[in-house]
């Protein structure tokens, strides 16, 4: 009785922890990734509200950002939709907001708020195969009726009659044979690159996060030469974003799917294990039964003896396999 639970119990594990696995491997490869570029457009909103003690339409408050946060530099500047359209905004940090800026949907008050994410650029809005000149910059609208609100919407905003202008002043300097070009993320994270103005200046007609990078000498993503996976032929600029949970995605899957190959494995090899232990049991039996047979017919003398030879193969099945 004992050798059948000994037996049983390795297959129940076995299946267990293919059971506990599989849901891993699922919510892997069908999850998308959180968005840590929006969660900080969340927070830099807060606090960037957080920065208007004395609110004074058009004039620009530097907010302070949470210490975890320390790099980026945010500001706010509240305006009245009206005179934003009419007037536009001559200088706000390094952006230059012409005539014409509408938003949807219509608020009487808007905030914008700027976001410069300093050396934490690469770690919300990573663009691999190249590399940043600038820091990431942000230009963002919200509702400016509530200036406690938080989690508050992007209002969707435009320039309608000319481009805004980004100055980014001091930008490193570009490598040589490389060219550089006007990132602009959007709120989905798609990444477009354009040509820059001129050597340090790039435009935009709407809102999102903005830098000046350069394509690098290595390649965009490095492909192992035994990988099944074809190598990533299409340009830099599009969909990137959505790359990466795929890649999780296969590398999730090609681990569980060896993992569970090796548990099969495994699983096989007890079976035939179980069925060659259960034979010698039969044997044993078969002589057990041929030695009581044996003992009715010798007697009660014998039976020392015959105990004996009757517990050898247990022995022999516990150490030896
Ligand atoms: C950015 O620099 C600040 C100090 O100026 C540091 O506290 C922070 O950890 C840095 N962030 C990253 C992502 O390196
Ligand atoms: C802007 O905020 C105010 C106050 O919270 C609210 O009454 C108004 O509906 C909001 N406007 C939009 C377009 O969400
Ligand atoms: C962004 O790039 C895509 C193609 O990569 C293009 O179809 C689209 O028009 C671009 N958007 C803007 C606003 O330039």
């Amino acid at each position: 009785m004992h050798m059948r639970l000994q037996f049983r119990s390795p297959v129940k594990l076995v299946l267990l922890i293919c059971f506990c696995w599989w849901p891993i491997v699922e919510s892997q490869i069908s999850n998308p990734l959180p968005k840590p570029a929006r969660a900080l457009d969340a927070t830099l909103q807060d606090y960037a509200y957080r920065a208007f003690i004395n609110p004074r339409t058009g004039i620009p408050f530097n907010g302070i950002v949470p210490p975890y946060l320390t790099g980026i530099e945010i500001s706010a500047m509240r305006l009245r939709s009206g005179s934003l359209y009419r007037r536009g905004v001559k200088t706000f940090k390094e952006f230059l907001i012409p005539v014409g800026l509408r938003e949807q949907p219509y608020v009487e008050r808007l905030v914008l708020v700027y976001q410069n994410l300093g050396n934490w650029s690469t770690t919300y809005y990573s663009l691999p195969g190249y590399v940043y000149l600038a820091p990431i910059l942000g230009l963002l609208a919200y509702n400016g009726s509530d200036l406690s609100a938080s989690n508050l919407p992007e209002l969707d905003f435009w320039a309608s009659e000319e481009v805004i202008t980004i100055n980014f002043g001091r930008i490193r300097p570009i490598p040589v044979g490389l060219v550089a070009k006007c990132a602009w993320f959007d709120l989905h994270g798609q990444v477009n690159l354009t040509n820059l103005l001129s050597g340090n200046v790039c435009s935009t007609t709407e809102q999102g996060h903005f830098s000046i990078v350069a394509e690098s000498a290595v390649p965009p993503v490095p492909v192992p030469p035994a990988s099944p996976e074809p190598a990533p032929s299409e340009p830099a600029h599009s969909s990137r974003k959505n790359n990466e949970p795929r890649i999780w995605g296969i590398i999730g899957a090609v681990t569980g799917g060896t993992a569970l190959l090796v548990l099969l494995a495994l699983l096989i090899l007890w079976a035939w294990r179980y069925k060659k232990r259960n034979r010698m049991r039969e044997l044993e039996r078969a002589a057990d039964a041929g030695e009581a047979l044996r003992m009715t017919r010798i007697g009660s003398m014998r039976a020392p003896f015959a105990l004996a030879t009757r517990t050898m193969p247990d022995f022999e099945s516990e150490f030896g396999a």
